[in-house]
């Protein structure tokens, strides 16, 4: 469940500029399926970020089919080029990113990992611009910290999930996952090196600032 309308969270995708055919093909993947990608509306704010930033580093942590990996590097490669790092532990999700950002054209962009996020962003070369982070929730405070040490100053981590489908409303859920978002919402809130602020779209959305 979405904290948003149905109406409402139709409304803000449908002001989202038309995508090229290969994104409308991985959303409509994604509908059938059942598979959590960001969304339109979502990857519009990444995109947004990216291009305000003026962002040519940027580490996804939690990637799928590469769905989040679009909207980064059509960033990145209207800011001029460089490197958006494809990130999940499945194979067959990595192969398919290959398909759907290669036909897109952003071989050259995207770097791909297959392996363990939180490992994976602690053993990159930073700094980076951005850092995004859609791994498995339980993970979330780890992944704050490793990403920390490695986005830049006045970079940005950006966070999906952080409403949880309204979980993190109700006091009764105890559940880990739910324990974590808490924690990780805490450690971005609560903390002088970030500002931050979580945009209610689709299932909740933080952005983060980094500076300290
Ligand atoms: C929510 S989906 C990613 C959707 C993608 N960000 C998008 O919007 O297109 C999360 C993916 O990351 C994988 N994953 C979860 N935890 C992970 C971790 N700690 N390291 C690597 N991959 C992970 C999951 O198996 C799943 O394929």
């Amino acid at each position: 469940m979405d904290l948003l309308s149905t109406q409402a969270n139709d409304y803000l995708n449908n002001l989202v500029p038309p995508r090229p055919a290969e994104m409308q093909t991985m959303e409509a993947q994604a509908e059938k399926d059942g598979f959590p990608i960001i969304g339109p509306a979502c990857g519009q704010v990444c995109y947004q970020v990216a291009r305000m930033l003026g962002a040519t580093k940027i580490y996804e942590m939690g990637s799928g089919y590469g769905y989040s990996t679009a909207w980064f590097a059509y960033a990145v490669r209207q800011n001029g080029g460089g490197a958006v790092h494809h990130v999940v532990w499945d194979e067959q999700l990595s192969q398919q990113a290959r398909a759907h950002l290669g036909a897109l054209g952003y071989e050259d962009i995207v770097h791909y990992t297959v392996g363990e996020a939180v490992d994976a962003i602690s053993q990159a070369e930073g700094p980076f611009d951005i850092v995004f982070c859609d791994i498995d929730k339980h993970a979330y405070p780890e992944a704050i910290e490793a990403a920390y040490a490695k986005l830049r100053m006045g970079g940005a981590l950006l966070i999906d999930n952080m409403l949880w489908g309204g979980r993190i409303l109700d006091e009764s859920d105890q559940s880990q996952n739910t324990q974590a978002i808490r924690e990780a919402t805490g450690m971005l809130v609560s903390n002088d090196r970030w500002i931050t602020t979580i945009l209610p779209i689709r299932d909740g959305l933080s952005i983060s600032y980094k500076v300290k």
